[in-house]
């Protein structure tokens, strides 16, 4: 892997001007490496996702950035500063270079398009002058890829389980190719073995294509599993940030250690990570 940097956040401060004022991302500072999986863990309320709306520019009154920057380092060689792009601008920076799994999405896909259709729309926004025959065939390529499979483009959402929906959802902020997918708790509400294989396909994805990825849960053991480096969130700071193998070999804060021990580990097999998989498996 290459260490060419992707993404600088310098000093971010992200403040909801409500009574009292919530300070809910406190001078945040990271950069993020291109083709990294990097993970941002924290217990809820921690500013995840504000940070991750913050660095998009997708935060809406109350919320009021108070400090700092992101700067995204375009393939092109361009440095792009989020925060001053104008509207249009940014409409054309997120999807394209930039693409976001949203919390809870797999449970906001239009109830009444399907599958394919809601994919599709994603390239007649973006792509307006896509061929038709090729934007169905990308539809088809991306439900492959992401393992549900093309046969599914004409199925509804109620017709798939949780985890395809998600996939789904994965396969839409993928279609752009962008340079860094930001992923908000993608697999949360999922059950154990779906999460895991999920977790596997996004490994192998990022591999095989190349882009970065923010992966944001408040499971911290899940993220040794698939992170490169993470950073550990608490009340709006990171306060660690470190290579998975360090923050779960030598955590160096209390709060880290906290959030090791608070999980049960996902699973058994890949050893390497995980403490006591007999627990884990008889836990199951
Ligand atoms: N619209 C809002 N108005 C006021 N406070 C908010 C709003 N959204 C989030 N917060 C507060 O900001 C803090 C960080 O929230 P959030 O970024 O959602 O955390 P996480 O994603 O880590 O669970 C929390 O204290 C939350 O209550
Ligand atoms: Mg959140």
């Amino acid at each position: 892997m290459t260490t060419e940097t992707l993404l600088t956040v310098s000093d971010f401060s992200v403040v909801y001007d409500v009574d009292p004022p919530v300070e809910a991302v406190r001078h945040v500072s990271l950069a993020l490496e291109r083709g990294e999986i990097l993970g941002l863990a924290g217990e809820s309320g921690c500013g995840k996702t504000t940070l991750a709306y913050g660095i998009q520019r997708l935060l809406k009154p109350p919320a009021v950035i108070t400090s700092g920057h992101a700067v995204f380092h375009d393939e092109s060689g361009e440095d792009i500063d989020i925060n001053a792009l104008d509207a249009a601008q940014m409409r054309a920076f997120r999807w394209d270079k930039v693409s976001m799994v949203f919390q809870g999405a797999m449970n906001a896909l239009n109830p009444v398009a399907t599958i394919g259709r809601q994919l599709e729309d994603v390239f007649t926004t973006h792509r307006p002058r896509m061929p038709k025959g090729e934007r169905r065939e990308e539809c088809a390529r991306l439900l492959d890829i992401v393992g549900v499979g093309r046969d599914r483009l004409r199925s509804y959402p109620h017709e798939l389980s949780g985890g395809m929906r998600q996939r789904v959802m994965i396969a839409m902020a993928m279609a752009l190719r962008p340079q860094l997918m930001i992923m908000d708790e993608p697999t949360t509400a999922l059950d154990v073995l779906v999460q895991r294989e999920i977790l596997e396909q996004i490994s192998d994805l990022r591999t095989k294509l190349g882009f970065s990825v923010i992966f944001i849960t408040h499971d911290l053991p899940l993220l040794l599993e698939i992170s490169d480096r993470i950073a550990v969130m608490k009340d709006g700071a990171i306060v660690e940030l470190d290579t998975a193998l360090n923050i779960y070999s030598d955590p160096q804060h209390e709060y880290t250690r906290r959030l090791l021990s608070s999980f049960p580990s996902l699973t058994g097999e890949r050893g390497d990570f995980v403490r006591g998989s007999e627990t884990q498996e008889a836990a199951r």
